[in-house]
Formats: C-alpha cells, structure tokens, sequence
C-alpha cells in the first residue's frame, strides 16, 4: 500500500493577500492590521497583551520537566496516552505538540500525523487507519488532527457524504469509550484560533519561503468557510462532548498561554510520582476549560 504524501499543491500566487485585500470581512482586516502595529490580541480574546516571552520560558521549561516524569511514570506503571489535537488551520497544534514532545523519547512519545486516506484507507472501517497507531503499555500518542476529520473537515469541503458522517457519529462514542475502558486515557484538545488571528498567521506563512510546506489549497480554500467550519465544530462538540471522554478547548490566539496550558492539561490527567500539583494546577480557566468558553 502506497502512501500518497501531502505534496505542497499550491502556486503561491499570493493567494492569501488577494483575499486579505479583497474579500475578507473589514474588522476582520483591520484587526489584522492593527495587530501588526500594536502587536495586542484582538477579536474576542481574554487578554489584550501577549504573554511575555521570558515568563513563558520559565513556565514552560518547568511543565516539560513535569512532562519527563510523567512519561517516567507512564513507562514505570504501564499506562497508555493518547491525545487528540484538533483545531481550525493554523491553530498551532504542530507547535503545541512540539513543546509537549520537545524532551521526551520519541519512541516512547510518538506523533501520528496522517495524510489524506489513500485509495485503500477509503475502503476501510473510517477508524481503522487510526487505530493502528493507538499505543502500547508505556507509551504516549499525540494525534495531529484525528478521526474528527470527518467531523469538521470532510464535511467542510464534501470528502463524506452524510451518511458516512452519521455513521461516523453513531460510532463514536462505542470507540472512544472502548478505549477507555480498555484502560487508555483519553484526552481531547480543541485549540482555537480567531479569524483575525488565524488570517495573519497564513499571511506570514505566505511571506516566509521557510513556512510554505505549512500553507495547502484546504487552508486557501478554508479561507471563504469560516462559518461553515464553525457550523461543523459546533455540532462536533454538541456530539462528543462526554462525560467520559471530554473535549479541553483552549483559545489558542496567544499560542504561549495556549502551550503552557496545553501541558497542564494533559498533566492534570494523569497521576505519576511527584507530581508537581501546585505547577500543574494552575490551569486558566479563561483560556482553557470545556466547549463553553468556545466561540
Ligand atoms: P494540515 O493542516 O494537517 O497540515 P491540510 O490543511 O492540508 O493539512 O488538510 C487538512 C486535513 O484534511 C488533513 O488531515 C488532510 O489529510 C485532510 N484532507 C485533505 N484532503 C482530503 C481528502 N481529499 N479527503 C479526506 N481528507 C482530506
Ligand atoms: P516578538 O518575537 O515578540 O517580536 O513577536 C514576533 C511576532 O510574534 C509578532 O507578530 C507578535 O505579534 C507575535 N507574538 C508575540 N508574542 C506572542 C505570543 N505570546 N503568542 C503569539 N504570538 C506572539
Ligand atoms: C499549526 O499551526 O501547526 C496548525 O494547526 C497546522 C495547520 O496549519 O493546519
């Protein structure tokens, strides 16, 4: 079975600033612009100043601490992780993973980032290709994006059809909930990024030759859907938001504060010797709590 990689398919014929100019909202464009100058959050996010770099790095090289021994205990007990990024395009889940991976053995830390389906993955069970890669005793998954493909992104663009979604939707909860009582904990994490937010992120993606392999024709095309995703993401966290497997939504237009309480929400999942409680507890319920503080 081949793999088919996601090639970069775009011209980049500055598609992004020809919508940036032509068709984006006007707020949203002057959010955008004014961000640049003043360099503050704006669209709807708590804070109106960026976290500062030097706290981050603090917070940050302290919870990765906490990240080694977690993983240490995770191997010592036998435990199983998986955790689900999701999030819009250029949400920042590739470098939210990246923190949370930084020092841990990528053998037992491993990222599963799959392409679109080949031709015999779209002859499987939907969830097959994914659980593949579920992780045995002692080790961590970090799924970049995950089967809630088709609930948001096949959907947007029309790579289900409805009835593969509510089959989908029927077999959700069977599957998460085996997992878990199989014993693996489960942890699902939605970042979200604003519209301004987001635009300017593909705009300096655009800009930069270095972050063109991030840039693809979904986020191009995505582009003109942002309410048919918000549409597709609400309905996903009406459907999936459990009890027993929750979703952690973290607003993401700060991706500092995002990572930092990225990490301190997997760690508050799992228990493991000397755990740093006070570190890890320290949670922001302003940017990271369930899918009520979504917009
Ligand atoms: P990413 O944001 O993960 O770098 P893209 O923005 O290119 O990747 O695509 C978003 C998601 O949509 C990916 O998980 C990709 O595999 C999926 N996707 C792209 N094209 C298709 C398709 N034709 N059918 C199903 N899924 C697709
Ligand atoms: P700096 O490295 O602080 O000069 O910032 C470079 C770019 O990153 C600017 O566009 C800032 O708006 C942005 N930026 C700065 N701090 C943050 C942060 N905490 N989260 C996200 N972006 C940031
Ligand atoms: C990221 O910023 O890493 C993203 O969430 C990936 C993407 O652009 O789709």
């Amino acid at each position: 079975m081949s793999d088919s990689p996601d090639t970069t398919d775009l011209p980049f014929d500055g598609a992004i600033s020809a919508y940036f100019e032509n068709e984006a909202p006007k707020q949203i464009r002057q959010a955008v612009q004014e961000g640049d100058k003043k360099d503050i959050l704006r669209d709807t996010y708590p804070y109106a100043r960026w976290m500062k770099k030097k706290d981050y790095e603090a917070d940050l090289q302290a919870l990765q601490f906490e990240l080694v021994k977690m993983l240490a205990g995770v191997k010592d007990s036998g435990k199983r992780v998986v955790v689900l990024f999701e999030g819009r395009d250029a949400a920042g889940k590739g470098g939210a993973i990246k923190r949370v991976r930084e020092n841990l053995n990528t053998r037992a830390a491993r990222v599963v980032a799959l392409s679109k389906p080949t031709q015999t993955e779209s002859g499987q069970w939907y969830f097959q290709r994914y659980l593949q890669h579920l992780p045995s005793a002692g080790e961590i998954t970090l799924f970049d994006r995950s089967w809630y493909n088709r609930a948001v992104v096949e959907k947007v663009f029309g790579f289900c059809d409805d009835t593969q979604r509510e089959t989908f939707f029927r077999q959700l909860p069977n599957v998460e909930n085996t997992l878990i009582d199989d014993g693996i904990i489960l942890i699902k994490i939605w970042l979200n990024v604003g519209r301004a937010e987001q635009l300017r992120r593909f705009l300096q993606r655009e800009k930069d030759p270095l972050k063109h392999w991030k840039l693809s024709s979904i986020d191009i095309g995505g582009l003109s859907r942002w309410e048919a995703y918000s549409d597709a993401i609400a309905e996903t966290f009406a459907r999936s938001h459990t009890p027993i497997a929750p979703w952690t939504v973290v607003l993401a237009d700060d991706k500092y504060r995002a990572r930092l309480n990225v990490i301190r929400a997997i760690l508050s999942r799992i228990d493991y010797p000397e755990k740093d409680d006070d570190l890890v507890q320290k949670i922001d319920p302003a940017i990271c709590a369930g899918p009520d503080i979504w917009h």
